[in-house]
């Protein structure tokens, strides 16, 4: 009796450990495959979502309305220049991972708001921000780093909103504080306003 017990657990560890070894392959053939995918494109930051309800502190904080154009430079699944385009702005999101421009553009037919908004596979680098009212972001300070000297040629009085991630020592305009509930753990996110000043 006792030994059939031994082979049991026996038995049941060994099933146990060949489920692990089996879920290690899957989640490194996964790591793997996602982080090739992320190095094929060369992004300059990896897709991570902004929370809803930073995505509406960054329409707050900017006054997103009718008469804006925004373009969201990382669009992902273009959640934010979709919450402009249902305050009725239009405007454009760029990314390099045409999967998540497909999803983007899937969602903007879907909340209503495809006649407004664009999506195109394109380097945030490489996109014309003349035609912004509002530039929106959210990436990281390095790369905003090397934005800055392109936004400063902006229109005065061009707004631009960064998630999370500042600009130096280009103090903000505006900047709040969110406190962000995910399954029970709290995390701070940072939302920095600024404004293009004027030609002096
Ligand atoms: C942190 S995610 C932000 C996604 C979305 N804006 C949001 O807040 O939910 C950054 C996005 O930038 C994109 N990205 C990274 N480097 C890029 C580049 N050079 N040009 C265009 N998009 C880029 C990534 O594919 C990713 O979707």
């Amino acid at each position: 009796m006792v030994q059939n017990m031994k082979i049991t657990r026996k038995l049941f560890n060994m099933a146990l450990l060949t489920r692990s070894f089996i879920s290690g392959i899957f989640l490194s053939a996964f790591l793997i495959s996602s982080s090739n995918h992320a190095t094929a494109l060369d992004l300059d930051v990896p897709y991570v979502e902004s929370p809803d309800e930073i995505v509406e502190v960054m329409m707050n904080i900017s006054d997103i309305g009718p008469t804006d154009y925004v373009i969201d430079l990382g669009t992902g699944d273009g959640r934010i220049v979709i919450a402009a385009g249902k305050r009725g702005a239009k405007g454009l999101g760029v990314d390099l991972d045409p999967e998540l421009i497909a999803v983007a553009k899937a969602n903007a037919e879907k909340e209503g708001v495809s006649d407004k908004i664009n999506f195109v596979v394109q380097d945030l680098f490489d996109t014309n921000l003349s035609q912004a009212t509002v530039i929106t972001l959210f990436l990281n300070e390095e790369v905003n780093l090397k934005l800055r000297s392109t936004l400063l040629k902006l229109k005065p009085g061009t707004r631009i909103v960064s998630h999370n991630f500042n600009m130096g020592d280009w103090k903000p305009d505006r900047y709040q504080q969110v406190l962000i509930n995910s399954n029970g753990n709290f995390f701070i996110h940072d939302v920095f306003y600024w404004e293009i000043p004027p030609i002096i």
